[in-house]
């Protein structure tokens, strides 16, 4: 078969598009359902700021070295450490993050399956009449049932594969560039719809007032572990983006407009649920119940509830969509590169991959419980396995290989365009990610592992 063509290497198009296209990545289910949650459930305010703090700080520079690696090497995860350190090692990292695209995905794709099922019910008014029980009875039934959660998860798949069939330029771009504006108007939107239900400023205060005494060092670090997650950071998506990006465009700019942006809509997303969760009494709750139980019954009650209603799960899937694209990606990126397949036949079979263990996912919801181990089923061993292992490992071996390896006049070059650009802080950049960036994740991961015992709640 002939080899992959990299003079002809498809990319983004425009500096619109590379945002849209990493924002998407970076806006996902993580900080729509997630991040108000965890936010409120560790001080708020205070909560907030730390993780504002960690965006800064660690997000925006471990970014921008995917964003390095990519743009240098011009290739896949596997083959940009390849390309850049021959003969070593390092290649091993670009490995780990094409086996977190699939785990990810497994458990990712199942979520965004649950949001296409609730976005039917809200069309259907399915949520009429019914109380907080039969929403919770409903929902417990509709993850345990297998297929229905199948049909939607294949279909959410199957919208994801044909988008990233369609390339970089005429599908992720293409796509994204639509998407995304489209996901800011609904938030927007939904926020303006909550802050006006009377009672919404309890809402506000519950995500915003700082409460320092909830702050203990698992609160600090599931602020970093979400700040990851979130910014789509530690597996090789933005290495992968970051090679589509053209020599012109600044990366470091690219890297703080994208974690502005993903700060802003999980604030937005905060703001959009916290005052209608509070004016309706309920007390929020974690993860998935926040959003598919506590929200149709908010829905129900509300002025407007039927046009609001869909409008967020349409939201909800949109955020979904932008994001499995991106970790799509890196898997066909590599078969197509590296194993010289056409981008139909690396589509196909790294979606089809994903797909098999995506069921088994859902499955492990219900059907077949026995799938897993530790009282965990395969859903959770997946979700953790990836956000608790190998994003902060990955991270923490992304900074070191730019921060110590890559060699800093290389760095420095591929940041500032060939020094067409100048660059005020590549000296605080080369600190952190030599030094506080390291260390700090390294602590994230160390909690990931459960060495200082927190590891419980399991939801880094
Ligand atoms: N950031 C996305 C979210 O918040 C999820 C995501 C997309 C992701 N690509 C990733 C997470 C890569 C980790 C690594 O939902």
């Amino acid at each position: 078969m002939a080899k992959f063509d990299f003079s002809n290497r498809d990319s983004f198009g425009s500096k619109i598009g590379v945002i849209a296209a990493a924002a998407g990545s970076a806006i996902g289910l993580g900080n729509i359902w997630r991040f108000p949650y965890v936010a409120g459930e560790n001080g708020g305010g205070a909560f907030l700021l730390i993780y504002i703090g960690f965006i800064i700080m660690i997000g925006v520079p471990v970014m921008l070295s995917e964003f390095v690696i990519g743009r240098r090497a011009q290739r896949n995860p596997v083959g940009a450490f390849r390309l850049l350190a021959p003969k070593s090692r390092w290649p091993l990292i670009g490995f780990m993050g094409i086996t977190a695209a699939f785990t990810i995905l497994a458990f990712y794709t199942t979520v965004a399956g649950w949001t296409l099922e609730y976005l039917y019910l809200a069309v259907s008014n399915g949520f009429q009449g019914q109380s907080k029980a039969d929403l919770q009875n409903n929902f417990g039934e509709f993850v345990a049932s297998g297929t229905r959660p199948l049909v939607w998860q294949v279909v959410f798949m199957l919208l994801t594969a044909w988008i990233v069939f369609k390339g970089i330029k005429n599908g992720i771009e293409k796509y994204t560039k639509i998407l995304m504006p489209l996901l800011l108007v609904i938030i927007v939107g939904l926020c303006v719809r909550a802050l006006t239900l009377p009672g919404a400023s309890e809402g506000l205060i519950f995500l915003f007032k700082p409460d320092f005494s909830k702050i203990n060092g698992n609160v600090v670090l599931q602020a970093l572990g979400q700040s990851f997650f979130s910014l789509s950071i530690g597996m090789g998506t933005l290495i992968t983006y970051g090679s589509y990006i053209s020599k012109k465009d600044n990366l470091g700019l690219t890297a703080v407009s994208v974690s502005v942006a993903d700060s802003l809509i999980a604030i937005l997303a905060g703001i959009a649920i916290f005052p209608a969760v509070f004016a309706f009494n309920i007390t929020p709750e974690a993860g998935p119940s926040l959003v598919f139980i506590t929200l149709p019954l908010i829905f129900e009650q509300m002025p407007g509830g039927y046009f609001f209603e869909i409008i967020f799960f349409v939201l909800l899937a949109i955020a979904a969509l932008t994001s499995t694209i991106s970790v799509l990606e890196v898997a066909v990126a590599y078969l197509a590169e590296e194993l010289d397949m056409s981008r139909k036949k690396s589509t196909i079979i790294a979606s089809t991959g994903i797909t098999i263990l995506g069921i088994f996912c859902t499955l492990s919801m219900g059907p077949l419980p026995e799938l897993g181990f530790g009282g965990m089923n395969l859903f959770d061993i997946l979700e953790k396995l990836s956000a608790n292992i190998f994003l902060p490992l990955g991270g923490l071996f992304i900074v070191l290989f730019v921060g110590w390896k890559m060699g800093k006049n290389n760095v420095f070059a591929e940041i500032s365009n060939d020094g067409l650009l100048k660059v005020r802080l590549k000296w605080v950049y080369l600190f952190i990610i030599r030094f506080i960036a390291p260390i700090a994740i390294a602590l994230v991961f160390l909690n990931g592992l459960g060495l200082f015992g927190v590891f419980s709640g399991g939801d880094l």
